[in-house]
């Protein structure tokens, strides 16, 4: 992590060559409070400035960092975090070189996507973060659906149109003495990246906004904004406690429940059944053809159907 700030800040003429090479002596308070002058202004499409012309929100985005590139800003999110900035601080690249995806798998980012990272501090137990997760989704999906398109989402978060994968979410928390620390939530989304750049095994299952609105090119500033309001809204609920809620939002938005699903949970093992809910932890909930009901907490969910 420091080795990453270094080379931003050496990139960003923040620090000099020689100061690089004796890192050791700069201390990660030092970085973190230097990182507020990275990036700024050096994007080329998605700036602080345009995003706040279009937010409205009260707590999300009150902090906006921009990058032109970087591994992954959940890193950069979890530094920031370690290092005291506030909830709703948001870290946003135009390209990612090394960014995550759910269940180890390595998420694409070229440019022409959204690649952000939310910082929240629920006063929550730790068992209740899997929910901000779908929260995510839920914000995703609506956002398109504010724009015509008919998006859904894909248990847990994955967030479809007609079949085809937009936007996925990588949640992940800090937890000390059983209490959630932070939380980050990192949205990928595709806007106006070109399948055809994509890795032949994603291309045939992904698609665009600007293939779906088919316009000739999607404003990333106004959807950002867009999309902080949009969850705020339903982070509000979660701080209420209205779980009941943010799961019925959830379900009216699914892709997944009624339909056949195969599920591969982490250790490779494989269930199948009718998805016919899920439950107050995000646990998707199948029947399976022997009558039984199984409970599942994460895994990657396939429609067989
Ligand atoms: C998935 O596998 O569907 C989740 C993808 C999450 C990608 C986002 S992009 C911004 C943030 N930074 C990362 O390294 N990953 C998340």
């Amino acid at each position: 992590m420091k080795k990453e700030m270094t080379k931003l800040l050496l990139e960003y003429g923040i620090i000099s060559s020689e100061e690089a090479e004796k890192i050791e002596s700069i201390n990660e308070e030092t970085i973190a409070k230097s990182i507020k002058e990275l990036g700024f202004n050096q994007t080329e499409n998605i700036t602080q400035e345009k995003i706040e012309e279009n937010l409205d929100t009260e707590v999300l985005g009150k902090e906006i960092y921009c990058f032109r590139k970087v591994l992954s800003t959940n890193n950069i999110a979890k530094f920031l975090a370690n290092h005291g900035s506030p909830e709703g601080t948001i870290v946003i690249s135009e390209i990612q070189t090394k960014a995550r995806g759910r269940s180890g798998t390595k998420w694409e980012s070229p440019e022409g996507g959204i690649w952000m990272s939310i910082i929240l501090r629920p006063n929550l137990e730790p068992a209740k973060a899997s929910l901000i997760t779908l929260a995510a989704g839920v914000a995703i999906a609506k956002t398109m659906r504010n724009r015509g398109i008919d998006a859904k989402i894909k248990w847990p978060n994955d967030v479809l149109i007609e079949g085809k994968k937009v936007s996925g979410v990588l949640t992940e928390a800090n937890i000390t003495f059983n209490k959630l620390d932070y939380v980050i939530v990192g949205v990928g989304i595709d806007t106006n990246l070109n399948i055809e750049d994509l890795s032949e095994d994603l291309k045939a299952g992904a698609t665009t906004l600007h293939d779906e609105m088919k316009i000739e090119k999607v404003d990333e500033n106004i959807i950002i904004a867009d999309l902080l309001k949009e969850f705020e809204e339903i982070y509000k609920l979660y701080a209420d406690q209205q779980i009941e809620a943010i799961l019925k939002d959830w379900r009216d938005n699914s892709d997944t429940i009624g339909k056949y699903v195969e599920i591969t949970q982490a250790l490779g093992q494989k269930s199948i059944g009718y998805a016919v809910g899920i439950n107050k932890e995000g646990s998707l909930i199948i029947e399976k053809t022997d009558g039984t009901l199984e409970k599942i907490i994460s895994g990657r969910c396939r429609a067989i159907e």
